[in-house]
């Protein structure tokens, strides 16, 4: 096992049973006759992810006293659709590595990959429309909804440099807290009543997706693709002005602005985050958007604080420390 599988295992040691109920249950209903849909399928589970959804549906359930025998089911549905969005981002992205392998788009094609995608979408609302409660159906598919309209307005608002933090958080927010909230409130709620329970572990799971968001944002101007395991450097190659350059631009003078629009923009330059950083003061603009994610695991911790001590909660607050110190 690599140190980063060691890691994520103790993250979430509290739920290991449940995991591992929530694998067999996706390899169970991925199965497929096809030859090709197969060897697509073994080639997407060929490296795990670090299954942080399906675990926060598991042990926001533990930790509101909330367990059925579903939870495993629900975590699984969130993890087929978090895997669906992660396919369809990499063709929106033109990614070439995820999870240490090649992208679908890219060992394959985009045509591929959309309908592998919306294959894996298909499977996951299959299972949540078995369940017993309609609440996991409901809650995901509106979830879906705003992921799909996040990722829609981050591509209408490639290349705008003057968009504010707050429209910048919102599409964060849409594209990544959006799932993050519905897993934590469904382990919570699932199968209904306890609203109060649910809407404090919602915005627990809102405040930490994102922080991991921003986080992400980060790691893709300062990390590599050895490191986080994935294409690092799309933003910036594909239009995508995140936090660190927002704050960057806003703080440049008129000159670096130029420069910055410009190295955006030239077709086939290489090495853009390498230029972006000579050209503004990209590791300040890093350093902000961290500070904007620390605040808000600070306001997830407050949200899980009168929580009943547990393993499982304890295990929250880790998972929230973890998203901020994360490389990969
Ligand atoms: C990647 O999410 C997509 C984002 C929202 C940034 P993860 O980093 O949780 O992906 P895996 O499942 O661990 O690969
Ligand atoms: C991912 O955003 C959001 C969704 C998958 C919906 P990114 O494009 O930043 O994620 P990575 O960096 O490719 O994982
Ligand atoms: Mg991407
Ligand atoms: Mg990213």
């Amino acid at each position: 096992m690599t140190s980063q599988a060691a890691q994520v295992k103790e993250l979430t040691a509290p739920v290991a049973d449940g995991l591992a109920r929530m694998k067999e249950t996706i390899a169970h209903e991925l199965r497929e006759q096809s030859p090709a849909v197969r060897e697509m399928v073994e080639h997407v589970g060929r490296f795990q992810g670090k299954q942080l959804r399906a675990a926060l549906v598991l042990l926001s359930g533990e930790a509101t006293g909330n367990t059925t025998d579903e939870h495993a089911s629900i975590a699984a549905v969130v993890e087929m659709i978090h895997l669906a969005t992660l396919v369809h981002d990499d063709v929106l992205d033109g990614a070439k590595v995820r999870r240490r392998v090649a992208c679908v788009n890219h060992r394959w094609d985009n045509q591929t990959a959309v309908l592998l995608g919306d294959f894996l979408y298909a499977r996951a609302f299959a299972v949540s429309t078995d369940l017993s409660s309609r609440l996991c159906s409901r809650v995901l598919s509106e979830a879906t909804r705003r992921i799909c309209v996040g990722e829609i307005e981050q591509a209408a608002g490639r290349y705008d440099f003057e968009a504010t933090q707050e429209r910048y958080e919102w599409v964060a927010g849409a594209k990544t807290a959006t799932l993050y909230a519905a897993a934590c409130e469904l382990g919570a709620r699932y199968p209904g009543g306890r609203d109060e329970l649910g809407a404090k572990m919602r915005q627990f799971g809102w405040d930490l997706g994102l922080a991991f968001q921003i986080i992400d944002d980060c790691l893709d101007l300062t990390s590599s693709e050895a490191e986080a395991g994935k294409s690092v450097g799309t933003d910036v190659e594909d239009g995508k002005v995140t936090l660190p350059v927002l704050w960057a631009y806003r703080h440049a003078s008129e000159a670096e602005r130029a420069a910055i629009r410009d190295l955006y923009t030239t077709p086939g330059l290489s090495e853009r985050v390498a230029r972006l950083r000579r050209a503004c003061r990209l590791d300040a603009g890093v350093e902000f958007a961290r500070q904007r994610a620390d605040s808000l695991i600070a306001a997830a911790l407050a949200s899980v604080r009168e929580l009943p001590s547990s393993p499982a909660r304890r295990s929250l607050e880790n998972i929230a420390s973890f998203v901020l110190a994360r490389s990969f």
